[in-house]
């Protein structure tokens, strides 16, 4: 198989970047059919927290897959049981019961589907708001890609993205916000309160979702205390708050989920990614109380539940649990930040993230802030050139994403950096 055969018989919408036919993958390593080998420091998106083809996954995979297959939600299965268990032993907060959806997408429509049934049903409000914020994202779908800031991913569609009630904040992006990261702080939160209580009113608001890491947007790390107030806001003018930890969560931030680093509570909680383990699952999360609001057949879709992906994920987080791995994220993270801080560099504009989940803004000079597009690229497949996978992204597309398994060592996080930082000393 080869890259022609791709552009023939793929659909042309891949964002195809790198010009290889992957084969094989173990651990941090993965090759290509040409016996190419790479390190991943970009995880499939954020999906492979816990390492390539980890035994106890294949083993939990290939022992299930030999059991059932599917089944659909018209009965229990066991390892949807026991993952939703386990969930609930290790989500923060008050979030206990799960549904199971196939991608973050359709985690994230769950999310608002039960929250608007929440707030007409249970609080006997309008539901006709949702409030999300500038550089999110949430999705690809028409409700999903409304919620999604970014305006390239919406043209030439219509009223495809144009779903109704989804209101934009400004995000705490504060390295562009023209201000400390103080008035930063207070601005966009003062925006939130302005806008449920002024402009929409509370009893028109359901929920506002919010990316406790935002990923896409460029690994924007709210300031401190930022969510924490967030939370206030929405529990005074009883909006439900819905933290969109599709990419953040399983231990990629160096907490099992990114929000319990401000000790929040939400009242649902969307997951994906790194859930399966390498396979296609996602889901909500939500407390008892939320949960009032569904009646049996309101929602499923066909594979929810599904067990092989089911009996990956549970496998997946005994090995983070076992392995330790979100402390090995936090680890090895400050240690990739810290030695691109000390670096200095006058093209690194701000080095920003919380364990494995780092952003590293690249700018024509600190002082102009001037996104560097061109040195991205260049970096992009200089990395490349020397073996390494890495993602790019942000707003301006000037931000180089780091995100490997959590498996990650200290000596290939060292290596790595080492090669960043050279190719960005030769400009
Ligand atoms: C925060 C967040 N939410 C939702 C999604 C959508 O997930 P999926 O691509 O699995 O549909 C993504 C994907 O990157 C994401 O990062």
């Amino acid at each position: 198989m080869s890259v022609e055969d791709g552009r023939a018989y793929l659909q042309s919408a891949y964002p195809i970047i790198y010009p290889i036919v992957l084969e094989r993958a173990k651990g941090m390593e993965i090759w290509d059919v040409d016996g190419n080998k790479y390190l991943d420091f970009f995880s499939g998106f954020g999906v492979i927290n816990y390492g390539h083809s980890h035994p106890k996954i294949v083993n939990a995979v290939k022992e299930q897959m030999e059991k059932i297959a599917h089944v659909g939600m018209i009965y229990y299965n066991v390892p949807a049981l026991q993952l939703a268990k386990k969930l609930a032993e290790i989500a923060p907060g008050d979030l206990k019961k799960t549904y199971y959806a196939n991608s973050g997408t359709e985690a994230v429509e769950g999310a608002i589907k039960l929250a608007k049934k929440y707030s007409t049903k249970i609080q006997g409000k309008t539901g006709a708001y949702v409030m999300a914020f500038d550089f999110a994202f949430h999705g690809r779908g028409a409700l999903t890609l409304t919620l999604t800031h970014e305006r390239k991913y919406k043209r030439h569609l219509g009223h495809f993205a144009n779903y109704p009630g989804i209101v934009h904040l400004p995000s705490p992006y504060c390295y562009r916000f023209p201000g400390d990261v103080e008035t930063c702080k207070s601005y966009t939160l003062e925006k939130v309160d302005e806008y449920i209580s002024h402009h929409l009113g509370p009893e028109n608001v359901a929920a506002v979702i919010m990316e406790p890491v935002m990923g896409e947007g460029g690994i924007i790390v709210p300031p401190d205390g930022w969510l924490k107030e967030l939370e206030k806001i929405a529990r005074e003018n009883d909006v439900l708050l819905i933290m969109d930890e599709v990419q953040s969560g399983f231990g990629r931030t160096g907490k099992i989920f990114a929000h319990e680093w401000e000790d929040v509570r939400a009242d649902i909680m969307t997951m994906g990614k790194a859930l399966g383990a390498g396979l296609p699952l996602a889901g909500t999360m939500t407390t008892d109380e939320v949960d009032r609001a569904w009646e049996p057949g309101d929602h499923n879709v066909t594979f929810s539940g599904n067990p092989v992906a089911c009996a990956a994920g549970l496998a997946g987080i005994e090995v983070m649990l076992e392995e330790r791995l979100h402390e090995n994220a936090l680890r090895t993270g400050e240690f990739i930040m810290k030695k691109l801080r000390d670096a200095s560099l006058p093209v690194i504009g701000e080095v920003r993230g919380r364990g494995l989940f780092i952003g590293v803004e690249l700018v024509k000079d600190r002082e102009s802030k001037k996104p560097n597009v061109e040195l991205t690229k260049r970096v992009k497949e200089g990395m490349f050139k020397r073996g390494y996978i890495i993602g790019t992204g942000g707003m301006f597309g000037n931000v180089v994403r780091i995100e490997p398994p959590l498996t990650v060592t200290l000596e290939q996080a060292d290596r790595m950096t080492d090669d960043l930082l050279d190719i960005l000393k030769s400009g």
